[in-house]
């Protein structure tokens, strides 16, 4: 079992204030931190599980949790991708495993929750990344299409969330950590479906936060911009070029980037995070505004 965020009150930690209120009315003094953790923004002991981690950003955030010192599950369609990718990280003194998941499956989604729970007792980090991003106008996205995008995009996100949040209960809390997008807020032309998703990860985000706070599981959402991924790589240069025009800091983004701001929701540092959507796109949705 891995430690908690904080210690816990029942430590004998308390500080004289926090005694000093305890008749006074108001939440329990309890239900808030004591002591200041000693390295706010670092996973030890943690396990993380990140979809869609054999490249783009996925690959990224997990470097970045495992340099905080989470052990982290490669995940994708591809085991051989995920193997690939755990073995990097490992050659790089961290510590990680691959695991394939089409999140898409539920019989694929009960399997990692099996795993998780046979090899770890549970599960600490769940980072939802994997992605179908159909390029399609609206008019030529049939029922087909449709709900296999859902499956993924959607479908997928919550019941992995379900199935992480009962191992999270077990453990006494943890963090989800939605991958959204700006086009959730400012829907792309010829992503129709993929923009409508993100959007409904948010409303997600927030249900999860809302249903699963008493149990310590904090859900939050990040919502990045143009970052460089063999997903942004698929834009003709010219759409590249627009879209780094209209950034203030003009330049893509860097996948890590997205890894640095999952690693600070993820730690003891959001502790009083939850239900929180971060946009991550270099200013550009200043001008979109
Ligand atoms: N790149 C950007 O500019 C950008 C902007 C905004 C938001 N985002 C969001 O950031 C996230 C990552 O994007 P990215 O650019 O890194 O994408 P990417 O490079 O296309 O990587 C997608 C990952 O998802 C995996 N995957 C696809 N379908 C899957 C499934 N059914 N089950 C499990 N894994 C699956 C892929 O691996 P396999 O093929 O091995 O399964 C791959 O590892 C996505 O949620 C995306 O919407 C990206």
């Amino acid at each position: 079992m891995s430690p908690p965020e904080h210690t816990p009150a029942s430590a004998g930690t308390v500080d004289a204030a926090a005694s000093a209120r305890s008749d006074a009315p108001g939440p329990p003094a309890e239900a808030a931190p004591s002591v200041a953790p000693r390295d706010p923004f670092g996973l030890a002991g943690k396990v993380a599980l990140v979809t869609g981690s054999s490249q783009g950003i996925g690959r990224a955030t997990a470097r970045v949790l495992a340099q905080a010192g989470a052990h982290v599950v490669i995940s994708s369609r591809k085991q051989e991708a995920c193997a690939q990718v755990a073995a990097e990280l490992q050659a790089e003194g961290l510590s990680a495993e691959a695991a394939a998941c089409h999140i898409g499956r539920m019989e694929d989604i009960a399997q990692m929750a099996a795993r998780l729970r046979a090899r770890h007792g549970g599960l600490d980090i769940l980072v939802n990344n994997a992605v179908l991003s159909p390029w399609r106008t609206i008019d030529a996205t049939d029922p087909a299409l449709f709900a296999k995008t859902v499956d993924v995009d959607l479908r997928g996100y919550w019941f992995l969330s379900v199935e992480a949040a009962k191992l999270m209960t077990a453990r006494g809390g943890g963090s989800i950590v939605n991958i959204s997008s700006l086009a959730a807020l400012h829907p792309e032309r010829m992503l129709g479906l993929y923009s409508t998703l993100k959007t409904a990860l948010i409303g997600m985000s927030r249900a999860f936060a809302q249903e699963y706070g008493a149990a310590g599981i904090r859900v939050n959402t990040v919502l990045p911009g143009l970052i460089r991924t063999p997903l942004a790589d698929a834009f003709d240069p010219d759409t590249q070029r627009r879209a780094i025009d209209k950034m203030p800091l003009g330049r893509l983004g860097l996948p890590e980037e997205i890894g640095y701001a999952v690693r600070y929701l993820s730690s003891p540092a959001a502790a009083f995070v939850t239900g929180a959507s971060l946009v991550i796109d270099g200013g550009m949705s200043i001008g979109a505004l």
